[in-house]
């Protein structure tokens, strides 16, 4: 606030001793004087020096202190006048006052009545500027609210315009007061034709707005108040359904009255997308269905001929029995016919199962599977096949393998046609790698499967994973196995994949993603 060193007085007064007394008295106070000895100077006083207050006598030549205080209070309605009048003109002192002087003195003037009268103009001026700032700090809050409202308005106006999902508010009244562009796009109505002339009834089918209110003021989407992806049907123009994911919100609370805000989502393009989805499923099935149709034709072929010599031998043995007593000789041949007979059979049912195995549509019994226990087992059942072969066995399992999502049995399938396949790609002995690590930044365990064989040429090395592919004699092998391996793997979201130089063995590696 102004110090006592900054406040001036203008002194207006025609008698010059009583402006030389007056002067003393103020400077004494510490106030800065500037007289002036009639009312024209006065007021070009004022205006030059700007005064907080100006003293004037009423009567004087010229200008009386009415006309100048009515002068200063236009320059400046701020500035506190004191008019100074004579003993006994009530009249004028009045007349000063409801022009908004701050006061009036009456000469002649004595220090005390003086200080008082200049106390309270001090009083008077202060508190009008305080609530100026004041009233001018207002102003400017005030403008940034209302600047701060309308950001904020146009900002959740923009929101509300350009959300994905469909926007409707309604007021107490049902009556639409909200309807963004998504929502015209979903409906087919402009926002011209629904904003306060339809009500909520016009857009759901009937019953489900009350089935939705229901819910809303329940518990069971979402709390009390809001609804969380609640399932409907609205209707469009021309009675068009649409069925969209809704949640909803009452704004403001029960007592208060007040509206609702839905949000819809367009479920469409969503039902669209599952369609296709599941129409892929199916491509995807038929597509292994044609495949194993090829399959199919291709394995009577493969079944056929073992049948055929199997029937040869049984029509063989029935004619020799029904021509009475068997002979030492007969019955050797006899039990050897069985044994082919035995191995054609083995043949046939090894062909339908590994096929059986291709062709399941869905896992049958998927499991967390240990690597380390899968590949100890594997170990057992081919050990003595190992053994017989001559081949050694080094096998390297990293520790705390995680386990896998999959089916334990088919598993170990695929591990064993490996296992297998190495095995005879070995006929003279040889080494035979089994490893098993685990691919943490892939998430998936890798299992590898790794000979010190032939090798496979590269010309085979496109075929080796199609079915009924196979280099081994008649009898030896059905080229199943590695087609097995390819549809075990692929049911696990795994993979298979070979490395090999002829005359260097082959490596067959399995991955298995890890949940
Ligand atoms: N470790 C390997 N070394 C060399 N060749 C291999 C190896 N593994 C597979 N092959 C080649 O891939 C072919 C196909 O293998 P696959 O396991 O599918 O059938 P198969 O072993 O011939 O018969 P099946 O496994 O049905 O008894 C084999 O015949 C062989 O030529
Ligand atoms: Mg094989």
């Amino acid at each position: 606030m102004t110090g006592l060193e900054d406040w001036k007085v203008v002194l207006i007064d025609d008698e010059e001793d009583i402006r030389d007394i007056m002067t003393i008295a103020l400077e004494d106070a510490g106030y800065e004087v500037h007289t002036a000895h009639n009312g024209e100077s006065g007021i070009q006083k004022t205006v030059e020096i700007s005064p907080q207050i100006v003293i004037t006598d009423i009567r004087m030549p010229g200008m009386n202190g009415i006309q100048v205080l009515e002068a200063i209070k236009k320059h400046n309605p701020d500035i506190e006048v004191i008019v100074a009048t004579a003993f006994g003109e009530m009249s004028l002192a009045i007349r000063a006052l409801q022009l908004d002087a701050s006061d009036f003195i009456t000469k002649p003037i004595n220090d005390e009545t003086l200080h008082l009268a200049l106390k309270r103009a001090k009083e008077r001026y202060t508190s009008r500027k305080q609530l100026k700032d004041y009233t001018a700090l207002l102003e400017r809050e005030k403008a940034e609210t209302v600047q701060e409202l309308i950001k904020t308005y146009t900002f959740q106006k923009n929101l509300i315009e350009s959300s994905m999902d469909g926007i409707l508010g309604c007021d107490e009244n049902e009556t639409i007061v909200i309807f963004n562009r998504s929502m015209e796009q979903m409906l087919g109505y402009s926002k011209q034709e629904v904003l306060n002339k339809m009500t909520l009834d016009r857009f759901f089918l009937p019953g489900e707005k009350d089935r939705l209110k229901q819910e809303l003021a329940g518990e069971r989407y979402g709390g009390k108040n809001r609804l969380l992806l609640f399932e409907t049907t609205l209707v469009g123009s021309s009675d068009k359904t649409i069925p969209v994911q809704v949640s909803a919100t009452a704004p403001l609370n029960q007592d208060q009255g007040g509206g609702l805000v839905f949000f819809f989502r367009d479920l469409r393009e969503i039902r669209k997308l599952e369609r296709e989805v599941s129409d892929q499923a199916r491509i995807l099935h038929q597509d292994k269905m044609m495949s194993l149709g090829k399959l199919a034709a291709s394995m009577v072929h493969e079944i056929n001929n073992p049948l055929s010599g199997i029937l040869n031998y049984i029509r063989l043995m029935i004619r020799i029995l029904s021509t009475g007593q068997l002979s030492e000789d007969r019955r050797k041949k006899f039990l050897d016919y069985l044994k082919l007979m035995e191995n054609e059979t083995h043949r046939c049912s090894k062909i339908v199962s590994s096929l059986l195995t291709f062709s399941r549509k869905s896992p049958p019994s998927f499991g967390q599977v240990r690597i380390d226990e899968l590949l100890e087992r594997c170990v057992i059942l081919s050990q003595h096949k190992l053994q017989l072969q001559n081949i050694q066995l080094i096998s390297d399992t990293e520790p705390n393998i995680p386990p896998v999502i999959g089916d334990f049995n088919q598993l170990q399938q695929c591990v064993i046609n490996l296992i297998f396949n190495a095995i005879d790609a070995m006929p003279e002995g040889g080494k035979l790698y089994l490893s098993a690590a685990y691919d943490a930044s892939k998430k998936q365990v890798m299992i590898s499967v790794k000979d010190t064989g032939a090798g496979i040429p590269p010309k085979n090395l496109p075929h080796i994973f199609e079915p009924f592919f196979t280099t081994k004699q008649e009898g030896y092998g059905v080229g199943l196995g590695l087609s097995t391996v390819y549809g075990i793997m692929e049911r696990h979201g795994g993979s298979v994949d070979v490395e090999s130089k002829p005359g260097d063995g082959a490596t067959f590696r399995l991955r298995i993603p890890v949940e």
